[in-house]
């Protein structure tokens, strides 16, 4: 597969998954999320709602509350453990993370066509040398990234379904954010919209 690098340690796949592959993918989350339903996570301290709704698969799931943000091995609302991290996922991050162990942890966003997601760094995990691999399916969207500090200058691209978009090394605190969904750019979901999935170390 050919990665474009966009910066040091930021490397796009466009359609990493080609179109059978998103649709397998699209159905493993489908029953992960019968499992793991998706959740309303909202802002620590303020209790804002976030406009994405989340789940998680793998030993170890994100989860942001009035406590605070934080990793946990089970659901906030069903209390269960979450599923599994599917086997489509951990091929591709063995095959492009270039990093020894599997990910502990699988994020998964659900954006509906007016979700978007503020500028922040992935920084809860506890390893920072393995990377963030990031998984699109759905309708594409302008991702936004900058440096390490907020308020920098960003640059932006288009994400679209089955791009698959690695941050690592010097990129792995940068700035990111969703700026908005591209509306009627895919046809993989229905009820349109995006889902995002993010493979990390957060042990
Ligand atoms: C995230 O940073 O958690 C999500 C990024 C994305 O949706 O592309
Ligand atoms: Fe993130």
């Amino acid at each position: 597969m050919t990665a474009v690098e966009i910066r040091p340690g930021l490397h796009l796949y466009k359609t990493a998954l080609d179109r059978a592959a998103q649709e397998t993918l699209r159905e493993n989350i489908r029953e992960i999320l019968r499992e793991a339903p998706l959740f309303q996570p909202v802002m620590p301290r303020t209790g804002k709602a976030f406009s994405v709704r989340m789940s998680n698969c793998g030993p170890l799931g994100w989860v942001s509350d009035r406590a605070g943000y934080r990793y946990q091995p089970e659901h906030p609302v069903t209390a269960k453990p979450w599923p599994p991290i599917p086997e489509t996922l951990l091929r591709l991050w063995r095959d492009l993370a270039g990093y020894p162990h599997d990910p502990d942890a699988c994020l998964i966003n659900y954006y509906d066509p007016a979700a978007k997601m503020g500028a922040h760094q992935d920084v809860d995990e506890q390893d920072f040398d393995a990377p963030i691999l990031s998984v699109s399916l759905g309708c594409a969207c302008r991702f936004r990234f900058g440096g390490e500090t907020r308020g920098g200058s960003t640059q932006s691209l288009v994400l679209e379904s089955g791009d698959v978009l690695i941050f690592g090394g010097p990129a792995r605190k940068m700035f990111h954010g969703v700026d908005r969904i591209l509306a009627k750019t895919s046809t993989l979901l229905d009820p349109p919209g995006r889902i995002n999935l993010t493979l990390r170390r957060a042990r």
